[in-house]
């Protein structure tokens, strides 16, 4: 299968690797051909690194990459699957979709790694059905991947990404759309916790995250995993999840605005709550 893969960030990269890595072709897009082929090196480079440190062989890492391609946007036409990874904002993802419904062919499916945002109003001017395929950070590593059915989304639509999720390795669940669906309308509210008891003072940052390390079993804390997933995404859902329901439950701590305003984001940005520079 032929998939193109619009955003190379972090989860576009995560998906195009776990696509090629089972036999399909990726093609990564960025916002140029040229920054494509920084985040098709980039991931040629952490190949290499699982190479070096024996948890690939080299043969594995180059037959993933030579199914790892970067081409001009007109490629994408034949594209069975167009998978979008773009910001989060609704104008930007309907723009680039509608310009992919008017190459693609009839038969491409179009799935959207939204994580929060309405399936139903991103597919809503497309001749293409459109499904979500939400897969989560980081991508090679995480099982699940979250189907979600739009308003317009055919149960038949949901049973081929579902079984499309299984051949590459993942475990789906099947979502009716909701702010958040499942696992971010139950996990951001809890990093958005993990400040907000920050902020009362009830215990430094890194015995919050021991604390339900240790006390749960979860294989990171709330304050950890927001530097992971990145605090703009966080509080992005937030604020979603607020907007859609206007329940007061879902208030994003003022600290998560303030980092996000000093580009404080996490890991990506070499620091979050916690420092990664040093
Ligand atoms: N990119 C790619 N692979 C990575 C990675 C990364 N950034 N970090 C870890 N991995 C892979 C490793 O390569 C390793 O795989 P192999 O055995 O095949 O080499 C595997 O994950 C385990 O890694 P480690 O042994 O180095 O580290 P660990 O055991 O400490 O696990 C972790 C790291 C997987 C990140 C673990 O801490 C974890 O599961 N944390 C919770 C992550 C989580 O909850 N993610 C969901 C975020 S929410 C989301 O994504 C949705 C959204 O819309 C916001």
């Amino acid at each position: 299968m032929k998939v193109a893969i619009f955003g190379a960030g972090t989860m576009g990269s995560g998906i195009a690797q776990v696509f090629a890595a089972n036999g399909h072709t990726a093609m990564m897009y960025a916002s140029s051909v040229a920054s494509a082929q920084r985040h098709k090196d980039k991931l040629a480079a952490s190949l290499n690194k699982k190479v070096a440190r024996g948890k690939m062989t080299q043969e594995a890492a180059d037959d993933l990459m030579s199914r790892v391609v970067v081409d001009e946007f007109e490629a994408a036409a034949d594209a069975d699957l167009v998978i979008e990874c773009v910001a989060e904002n609704m104008s930007v993802k309907k723009e680039l979709l509608g310009r992919l419904d008017a190459i693609c062919k009839e038969s491409a499916i179009f799935a959207s790694n939204t994580s929060s945002l309405s399936i139903t109003e991103i597919g809503a001017d497309l001749k293409h059905p459109m499904v979500g395929m939400h897969f989560f950070n980081p991508v090679p590593a995480m099982k699940l991947v979250e189907v979600i059915a739009g308003a317009n989304t055919s149960s038949e639509l949901v049973e081929k990404i579902s079984n499309l999720s299984k051949e590459i390795g993942k475990t789906p669940v099947v979502v009716n759309e909701a702010p958040g669906f499942v696992v971010n309308k139950i996990l951001i509210p809890y990093c958005n916790e993990g400040v907000c008891v920050l902020q009362e003072g009830v215990a430094s940052a890194e015995d919050i995250d021991i604390a339900m390390q240790l006390g749960c079993n979860h294989p990171m804390g709330p304050l950890h995993l927001g530097d992971l997933i990145g605090w703009d995404i966080v509080l992005n859902i937030m604020d979603v999840l607020f907007n859609e329901t206007h329940d007061s439950k879902y208030r994003a701590n003022v600290l998560i605005r303030k980092m996000v305003r000093a580009g404080k984001l996490g890991m990506k940005t070499g620091e979050g709550i916690f420092n990664y520079n040093k």
